[in-house]
């Protein structure tokens, strides 16, 4: 699938991304799990960079994103912190990178995205190493009955208007997974997932 309109979704909600740096309702949550990311980082679809302010200064960290807008914004917010940066504008069901070669792998907010989130839980068991950690903050079906009939209802249009599917059951899809899914936080009516794995 040609994937342009959706890149130029995402370029559209750049500036709202851009000003969460700042802070929104999921802030506490990124600080929790991802003040745990050590070594060599892998941040897939890391966006304008929301989660920066809680990387240790000690970390090297590669963005990657297919949102040209996204990336601008991220390599303008990296300035104001300490870690070394690399940022790559590409495809993450699509990228290449050699087998255990991060020590952490950080996503956030993008498993609502992909067409295939199997697979790139797939190119995590490779691209992390052994001892290493994976740390995601997603979104997906609530635990709230009632809440989880709208995202199902309103998954078509929520693709349409910005790219993301609302009824994706995040802890299911990593336990059907190779990974080994560690510690699972629900929070915010159960739509907002933390999850700690590992290879
Ligand atoms: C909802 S935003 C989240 C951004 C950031 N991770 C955050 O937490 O604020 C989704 C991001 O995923 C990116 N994205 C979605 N699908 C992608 C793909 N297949 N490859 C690369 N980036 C993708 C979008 O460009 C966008 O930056």
């Amino acid at each position: 699938m040609v994937k342009n309109p959706l890149i130029r979704k995402f370029d559209r909600q750049a500036r709202s991304y851009d000003r969460r740096r700042d802070g929104d309702s999921t802030r506490k949550y990124r600080q929790r799990i991802f003040s745990g990311a050590e070594g060599r980082v892998l941040e897939v679809a890391v966006g304008a960079g929301a989660n920066f302010p809680f990387y240790d200064a000690d970390i090297e960290l590669t963005g990657i994103d297919f949102s040209p807008e996204m990336l601008k914004a991220a390599r303008t917010a990296a300035r104001d912190y300490a870690f070394d940066a690399t940022f790559i504008e590409g495809d993450v069901e699509r990228a290449v990178f050699e087998e255990n070669s991060f020590d952490t792998i950080v996503s956030s907010l993008s498993f609502c995205a992909y067409q295939d989130p199997e697979k790139v839980l797939e190119q995590f068991q490779k691209w992390c190493r052994p001892e290493g950690r994976i740390l995601m903050m997603e979104h997906g079906l609530s635990t709230n009955g009632m809440v989880a009939k709208i995202q199902q209802i309103s998954d078509r249009l929520s693709l349409k208007l910005v790219g993301c599917h609302q009824d994706r059951h995040i802890t299911e899809i990593v336990q059907q997974s190779d990974l080994e899914l560690v510690e699972e936080e629900r929070h915010l009516m159960g739509c907002l997932y933390l999850l700690w794995a590992k290879p």
